[in-house]
C-alpha cells in the first residue's frame, strides 16, 4: 500500500508495516481522514496506540504527514477497496463526516465496502461514524433519516449493539477532527454519531474513542 509523509510518497510492504505496528495494543483506522488532524491528535494524546489516516486524496494529508508522531501512519487509498495490509488490524474504527463514494457506500449498503470495512477490523472492534447535514443533503436523505438509515445499515451488516447520538455545537467543538470544529462555528452546527461492534467480542466495549464524549446521551437508533 501507498503511505505518504509530506510530499514524500512510499510503498508500505508487510515487513515494513510489521514493524511499525510492533508493541501497540490498540490501533486505530479512520477512513476518510482528510487533513489527518484527528489521527494526529490521537497519536500525540495516545503513545501506546498506532493510528492510521486513510484518505483517497493526496494533497490534503501532505501538511500534517510531514511532522505527524511516529505512531501516526498516513496511506493514500480508495476506501471502497481498502489496502488488504491492514487485515485484521484495528481495534477501532472511525469514520469522521464522511461524503461522496464514501457516504454511498455507506448508505446504499455496498457490500464490498462492508467486506474491506470488517476485514481491517479485530475481533471487538468498535466502530464510531459521524455524520452531518450538508453530505446527507447532497446524497439526498435529510440528516436524521440519512444517520438511521446508516445505523439500519450497520445491523444488516453484522454489527452489533449500536447508539446513536444527535449532535450539537457544544458537542461537535469536542472532536478533534477539522470537519466537526467547520461545523460547530458555522450556520448549521449539528450532525450525528453512531457507534457499534464488530462481534465476536473478546473485550467489553469501553466506550467511544473521543473520551470527551462519554456519558453523552444517546438514544438507540429505530
Ligand atoms: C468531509 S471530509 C472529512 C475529513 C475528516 N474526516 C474530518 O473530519 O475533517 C470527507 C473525506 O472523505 C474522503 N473520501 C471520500 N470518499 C472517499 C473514498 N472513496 N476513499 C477515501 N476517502 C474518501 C475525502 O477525500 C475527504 O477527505
Amino acid at each position: 500500500m501507498e503511505g505518504i509523509c509530506g510530499k514524500r510518497a512510499s510503498i508500505i510492504d508487510a515487513a515494513t508495516l510489521a514493524a511499525q505496528i510492533a508493541g501497540y495494543r490498540e490501533i486505530l483506522i479512520d477512513i476518510g481522514t482528510g487533513d489527518g488532524r484527528y489521527v494526529r491528535h490521537v497519536a500525540r494524546e495516545n503513545p501506546a496506540w498506532l493510528a492510521i489516516g486513510i484518505d483517497a486524496c493526496r494533497e490534503n494529508l501532505r501538511g500534517i504527514s510531514r511532522d505527524a508522531p511516529r505512531n501516526a501512519l498516513f496511506v493514500i487509498a480508495n476506501a471502497l477497496t481498502l489496502p488488504g495490509e491492514l487485515r485484521g488490524l484495528a481495534t477501532r474504527i472511525t469514520i469522521n463526516f464522511p461524503w461522496g463514494s464514501l457516504l454511498a457506500a455507506l448508505l446504499d449498503g455496498d457490500p464490498a465496502f462492508r467486506d474491506g470495512l470488517v476485514a481491517l477490523a479485530r475481533p471487538g472492534a468498535t466502530l464510531e461514524i459521524l455524520l452531518n447535514r450538508g453530505a446527507l443533503a447532497e446524497a439526498g436523505y435529510p440528516l436524521e433519516a440519512g444517520a438511521m438509515r446508516i445505523a439500519q445499515v450497520l445491523r444488516v451488516w453484522g454489527f452489533d449493539g449500536g447508539r446513536a447520538a444527535m449532535l450539537d455545537a457544544d458537542a461537535l467543538r469536542l472532536y478533534p477532527t477539522t470537519w466537526a470544529r467547520r461545523l460547530a462555528y458555522g450556520r448549521d452546527p449539528c450532525g450525528w454519531s453512531l457507534s457499534a461492534t464488530w462481534p465476536p467480542r473478546c473485550a467489553p466495549y469501553v466506550g467511544s474513542v473521543y473520551p470527551e464524549q462519554a456519558g453523552r446521551a444517546s438514544i438507540a437508533p429505530q
